[in-house]
């Protein structure tokens, strides 16, 4: 078998045109136009290329965007004092910490200091707690795009099993929240996996849908995946390569094409999750505008 490939970046620019058409007509019908900040501290390269992905995505969606950079020797306090005055700055709908911060900052007090109601990433623990309980709320873009690419090609994880290897606060923890809701696009079993979990393939193996999350350069191989299963990779891994001009390239948490060659379909890196993360901060920011507007 030779999985079918999920194509993350088709599905995102579905996303976003749709954004792009309401985004007009809320303009139109109200006069607001959504906006995103982005916060930047350090220079870290990866991060750049994020925060810079997303304001362009912003910007072809007709949402307003600034990014705003902090250098890495910054204080708590600076940081502390740049999202207050984002908080009361009316033009920003949604506002965006981009992770991770240098060590020495507190990315809880980051995050807890963004008010609710501009948390388009959804890491608040508000938003974050009212998805668990299933309330209406921003939903992490990571774990929703997820959601989305799954439902989005005809795999609804209801009454699924799906197996999450990763624990983290970003994708794993709220990802399994949002899988196991009462509500569309849930209803699934779910099992989450970490660095602690015995037999790791066993439970593995066991996965209608496999997410493999934990940032490991292809972790996952094709011994630990299910012939038929549905996997989903999140990871984002820069190795190695000398034969590449920029020195490295990007691979997922998967082992890509022997998993590719066992698996019914996958989500290649890059070119999956990543272009969906971006599609869904695009989809909150349109959201908190329209709530801003009400
Ligand atoms: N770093 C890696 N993924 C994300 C994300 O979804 N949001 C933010 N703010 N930082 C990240």
């Amino acid at each position: 078998m030779t999985a079918r490939i999920l194509n993350g970046n088709e599905l995102a620019a579905d996303l976003r045109s749709e954004a792009a058409w309401d985004t007009a007509e809320l303009f139109a019908n109200t006069g607001v136009r959504p906006g995103l900040a982005a916060v930047l501290v350090g220079d870290d390269p990866a991060s750049s290329v994020y925060v810079r992905n997303k304001c362009r995505a912003c910007d072809e969606a007709g949402i307003f965007s600034e990014t705003f950079q902090l250098p890495a020797d910054a204080t708590q306090r600076e940081l502390t004092a740049l999202i207050n005055s984002l908080n009361a700055n009316r033009a920003f709908h949604g506002i965006l910490v981009q992770l991770p911060l240098p060590g020495h900052l507190n990315e809880t007090d980051a995050i807890e200091r963004i008010d609710p109601r501009k948390d388009v990433d959804g890491l608040h623990p508000i938003s974050q707690g009212r998805m668990l309980q299933g309330q209406p709320t921003f939903l992490p873009c990571t774990p929703a795009g997820v959601q989305q690419v799954l439902l989005r090609s005809g795999y609804d994880p209801a009454g699924q099993h799906v197996v999450i290897v990763g624990r983290s606060n970003i994708v794993g923890k709220p990802l399994a929240a949002l899988l196991m809701q009462r509500s569309p696009g849930g209803n699934a079993t779910v099992t989450v996996c970490h660095t602690r979990t015995r037999d790791l393939p066993d439970i593995t193996r066991q996965a209608d849908i496999l997410i493999a999350a934990m940032g490991v350069p292809r972790a996952i191989g094709a011994e630990m995946v299910r012939p038929g299963a549905v996997v989903i990779d999140v990871g984002i891994n820069r190795v190695d390569d000398p034969s590449r001009r920029r020195g490295y390239r990007l691979v997922g948490d998967i082992d890509f094409e022997p998993v590719a060659a066992k698996a019914e379909a996958i989500t290649p890196v890059p070119g999956g999750i990543g272009p969906m993360t971006v599609a869904m901060l695009i989809n909150n920011t349109l959201h908190a505008a329209r709530l801003s507007a009400a």
